[in-house]
């Protein structure tokens, strides 16, 4: 998913390819966080918050003790940064946050939107649109946030998110079998 946005922001190459790893380990720092934490259905206290809020410096250093990880290492400890400045760890706004970063998050917020959680369940795709689209300058960048929500992409997204529900979840969470499919997106 974040291969295809980034593609379609116009990256290629090797920072492309920064942003494929980067994307698949994300959250690599959450192997230091808590599982209490991590798996509590509850709203999370304040203290507790600070903890999570750690995992992306957790993990940039794991990703820099590789030398050849560097710049991956840089894309994850700011994918938890908002264009209008309130994320962290930085407090970054807009272009000063890493390109890579950017669509991490986005892409982050939309796996989130539309998969079940402990708490909830997963949003339709409808319902995920219009939160990004509400997210627009504020949590997102317009720019990309338009990208995802455009044809091709917002059926590349879907079909993406149809093949987990119908393959992967079924394996990994039995109890998942039969959930509910996002409803197709339309054109
Ligand atoms: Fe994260």
């Amino acid at each position: 998913m974040a291969v295809q946005l980034g593609t379609a922001a116009g990256l290629t190459g090797e920072d492309l390819e920064t942003l494929h790893i980067a994307a698949h380990l994300h959250d690599i720092g959450k192997i230091g966080i808590p599982d209490a934490i991590l798996s509590k259905t509850g709203k999370l206290t304040e203290s507790e918050m600070k903890i999570v809020q750690t995992h992306p410096v957790l993990g940039s250093t794991i990703l820099r003790s590789s030398p050849t990880l560097v710049n991956v290492a840089r894309l994850v400890l700011h994918h938890h940064e908002r264009w209008d400045g309130g994320g962290y760890p930085s407090g970054l706004a807009g272009t000063a946050i890493p390109l890579g970063s950017r669509i991490v998050a986005i892409c982050d917020a939309i796996d989130a939107m539309l998969t079940d959680r402990p708490y909830r369940k997963g949003m339709c795709w409808e319902q995920c649109a219009e939160e990004v689209l509400r997210g627009c300058n504020r949590q997102f960048e317009a720019r990309l946030a338009r990208l995802v929500i455009e044809n091709p992409l917002r059926r590349v997204f879907w079909e993406y998110y149809q093949t987990i529900a119908l393959f992967t979840e079924p394996i990994i969470c039995f109890s998942n079998f039969g959930k509910k499919l996002p409803h197709l997106p339309p054109d």
